[in-house]
Parts: C-alpha cells; structure tokens; sequence
C-alpha cells in the first residue's frame, strides 16, 4: 500500500486523522514572511505574528490565549516557582513560547535566574519539531526551550538519564488523547512527579479524555493523590494575545469551537 501523503496524520488507533500538517506550513511561511527583524529576540512578537495569522485564517489545534491565561494564574500560585516543563505535543510551538516565556517571567518576578528554567517541548512529527525549533530561535528563547522529537513516551524516558531532570514541576497534555493516561503513568513510574507538581490538560471536553479524567478524577492509584480543577474559560474564541492585531475574522467552523476546558491535577502525595 502506498505511504499516505505527508498532510495526513497518524493517531495511535491506526486511523488517519484530518490535516493539521498544510496549516503548520502555511502559518510557517506567514511568520517567515514578516520582517524577521521585528520578531528577533522577542517571544512577544513571534506569538503576536502566530496569532495574528491563527486568528485571521482557519482555527489551528492550538492551546488557546484564554487558556493559557487560565493557567498563568494557575501556575504563578505555586510555590517555589515553576522551573521545568514538560509539554506533550508541541504542533508549531504556539504553547511552547508561551511556556517559555511565562516560567521565564515568574522567575524574574520572584528574582530568580531565567537559565534555571527549562521547557520541553516533546513532538512526534520531524516537521513540527523543526518548526517549533526555528520560532524558538527567533524568539530568543532557545536557551530556554528544547524540542525533543519523537514519541512522547521514549522521550519521557530519556528525561532523567540523558537531560539530568530529576522532577517536572509542570505536565502539559496536549498530544493525542490516548496517550494521557499511559505517559502520565509512565511519569509516575519513571518519578519525574513530585508532591506539589501540577498536571495540565487540554481537550478534556472535546474530543475528550474519559479514561484519563477516570484516573485522575478518582485520585490516582499505588499511593499516587492526585486533587483536580477544570475552569472554563468561555469561548474559546475569546481575546487574542496581541494587542496591535486587528479584530479577529474568523472562518469555517472546527468540530472543537466549543473547547472551553482546562484541566488540572495537583499532584498531593506520592508513593
Ligand atoms: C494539539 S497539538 C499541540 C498544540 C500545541 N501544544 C500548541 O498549543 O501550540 C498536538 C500535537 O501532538 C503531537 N503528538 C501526538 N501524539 C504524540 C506523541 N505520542 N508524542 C509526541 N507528540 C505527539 C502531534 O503531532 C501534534 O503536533
């Protein structure tokens, strides 16, 4: 049988999921098309021109300004701050950015050291990971943020023995659904959790992760707590991050528009 063409993306299932691969290109090519000297060394600026084109062009599968507000308020309440990330499904690094640059600010804030935090950003597709690489080098942030491409699960492993990271203060789910459950486990297993570390969802509404909001919701297993929260945040489409963009003209009408959930759990005793 012939490989199917590249726009098409696998799900763990086998089944062949709807393109995501032509819009990464095409926001791609409209950030490259700015004047980069506007974008060098400012986060701010490469989010803003990502946004600008999300918000005037098709949706895109991406953790949403909202969203990401709802969990900045979230995260800056913990004590001590935040220092390492890790997000599962990185897509064109929209989230990455935001990551960086919010852990980068809370350490500024709290007078700490911006090279003591750390951002993975874990990707399957070789494309992406590549993308996500080059908005992360525009924006300054690549000290801060690394890519690992590859599946999640066996770059988890590769945390501990080959980046030196001994606890994730910060999980971010947002790769195929299937895989939360077992790569949260596998975080378990591998003692990258800690008392007090903070698990983040998305699409816990729609499309939905029933078997991980089992798990979590009814406290975890073998000595795992876990406390959730879900806040909605409205609309997804709701304000844009960028103050210059002009207002939003939106199109066609994704299954997802009604995506308003994001989950925590907050890890509360270990084993
Ligand atoms: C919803 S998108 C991520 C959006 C991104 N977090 C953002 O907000 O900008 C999901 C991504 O997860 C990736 N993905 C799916 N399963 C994965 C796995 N097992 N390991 C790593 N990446 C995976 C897909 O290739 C896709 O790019």
């Amino acid at each position: 049988m012939a490989p199917p063409p590249s726009y098409l993306l696998r799900s763990p299932s086998g089944k062949l999921t709807i393109t995501k691969q032509a819009d990464a290109a095409a926001l791609y090519d409209y950030v490259k098309s700015q004047d980069q000297s506007k974008l060098q060394n400012d986060p701010k600026a490469v989010m803003n021109a990502i946004d600008y084109y999300v918000n005037n062009t098709k949706r895109m599968m991406i953790f949403s300004q909202p969203k990401l507000i709802a969990a900045e308020k979230v995260l800056e309440q913990l004590h001590p701050k935040p220092k390492v990330l890790v997000e599962l499904g990185g897509y064109v690094g929209r989230s990455a950015l935001a990551w960086g640059s919010m852990l980068q600010k809370f350490q500024q804030a709290s007078q700490g050291d911006v090279k003591d935090v750390k951002v993975f950003s874990m990707e399957l597709e070789l494309e992406f990971a590549k993308m996500i690489r080059d908005f992360v080098d525009i924006a300054g942030l690549s000290g801060t943020v690394e890519v690992v491409q590859g599946q999640s699960g066996e770059s988890l492993k590769l945390l501990k023995v080959e980046k030196g990271i001994e606890h994730i203060d910060v999980l971010f789910l947002d790769h195929w659904k299937e895989f939360y459950v077992p790569d949260l486990r596998l975080c378990e297993e591998l003692g990258l959790l800690k008392k007090g570390s903070v698990v983040v969802a998305d699409n816990t509404d729609i499309p939905g992760a029933p078997d991980y909001l089992k798990y979590v919701e009814s406290g975890g297993e073998g000595g795992w707590k876990y406390r959730c929260e879900s806040i909605n945040v409205g609309s997804e489409r709701g304000p844009v991050s960028s103050e210059s963009s002009p207002p939003i003209k939106l199109s066609g009408g994704d299954a997802d528009t009604k995506q308003s959930i994001v989950h925590f759990a907050y890890v509360e005793d270990t084993p």
